[in-house]
């Protein structure tokens, strides 16, 4: 029996072999809880539908929902169990009976409707607390189901219990890497040669690219080159820009002054850095460079043997190049 009424239609025919493998070996190997974070457009709801679809037939139940309204925490569990009551009749008294005696796949899509803006990332709202005490408990409570959770922020007490528990995954999402070239070649783009560079500049990611592809459609007449000229150090961003205010505006007031002082570098930091100009303390800088990798906004990589962070370029561009003063 499976409930996908209140998904979106997506397409996601492009790549993400490797994620999908990596996805079905945790559901073989029983992991209970597995999160998906990335930022938005990044295809999280549209890989997980395509992976819903080569897996269905290994689980008895299969419900998604979004926490896109905000629902408190017993309305989502009174839902779920309606959906299992009226399949088989059999009236189980908490959400863990049902996962327990069936193998059931319940995939939660757009958690970060649940967290805090203006804080430290994946912080749930004051009344949203009971929501971490459940995922804990599928997490390690002994069950044969699979909660797929879909979020733009990694929340750290996700983090914690897959350390801890060998039956949690999180899965950060990235762009498509080569992949996203089908995008280009669907919508018929000129210059194959310089699709590479293209796809480098907007990180592979699906949305963006399916956006700026429209514009150099419309203003280009499909010439890449013509679009890429002059764009080594001032990336176009055009309708990208409210789509990276959404992210922007979530950070703290710690978080907005790393990123800032990121953003004003000119090569990737080391952990040894520190802004110097700032009023973070220690513990503060830590914090925010942690808080800021969860969101995807930054990530680490290692140069000679030592972790270095990078801002993401895009992010970049808006922060040094918008006139809103962020
Ligand atoms: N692998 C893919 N191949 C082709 N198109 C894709 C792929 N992945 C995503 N897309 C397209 O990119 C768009 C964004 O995908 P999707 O809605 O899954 O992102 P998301 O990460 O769930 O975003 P949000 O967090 O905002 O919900 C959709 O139009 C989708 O069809
Ligand atoms: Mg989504």
């Amino acid at each position: 029996m499976i409930d996908l009424k209140k998904a979106p239609q997506l397409r996601c025919n492009y790549g993400r072999t490797l994620e999908i493998s990596t996805l079905k070996k945790w559901i073989e190997n029983q992991t209970q809880l597995i999160t998906i974070y990335g930022l938005s457009g990044i295809g999280k709801t549209a890989l997980t539908l395509k992976l819903i679809e080569e897996i269905k037939t290994e689980f008895d139940y299969i419900i998604y929902r979004s926490l896109d309204n905000i629902p408190q925490l017993i309305d989502i569990k009174d839902d779920f169990k309606q959906f299992f009551f009226t399949s088989q009749s059999n009236l189980l008294s908490d959400i863990i009976d049902y996962l327990r005696s069936y193998r059931c796949l319940i995939i939660l899509d757009d958690l970060e409707n649940i967290f805090k803006i203006g804080e430290l990332s994946g912080q749930y709202l004051t009344e949203y607390k009971n929501y971490g005490k459940f995922f804990k408990q599928i997490a390690t409570l002994s069950h044969q189901s699979c909660l797929i959770l879909i979020s733009w922020e990694l929340p750290p007490d996700l983090e914690i219990l897959e350390q801890d528990h060998q039956y949690t995954q999180i899965l950060s999402l990235q762009g498509l890497g080569e992949d996203a070239k089908e995008i280009l070649r669907h919508k018929d783009l000129k210059n194959q040669e310089m699709w590479n560079q293209l796809i480098n500049l907007y990180q592979g990611h699906p949305s963006w690219l399916n956006i700026i592809t429209s514009t150099i459609l419309e203003l280009f007449d499909g010439d890449v080159e013509l679009f890429l000229e002059d764009q080594e150090n001032n990336i176009y961003l055009g309708d990208l820009e409210p789509i990276i205010e959404s992210h922007l505006q979530r950070l703290s007031a710690s978080e907005k002054k790393l990123i800032n002082w990121l953003a004003s570098q000119n090569e990737r930091v080391n952990i040894a850095q520190k802004p110097t100009n700032s009023e973070l303390s220690k513990s503060e800088f830590l914090q925010a460079i942690k808080s800021l990798m969860r969101r995807g906004l930054v990530d680490k990589v290692p140069i000679d043997k030592r972790s270095h962070f990078k801002i993401h370029p895009i992010f970049k561009q808006y922060i040094n190049h918008s006139n809103i003063g962020f």
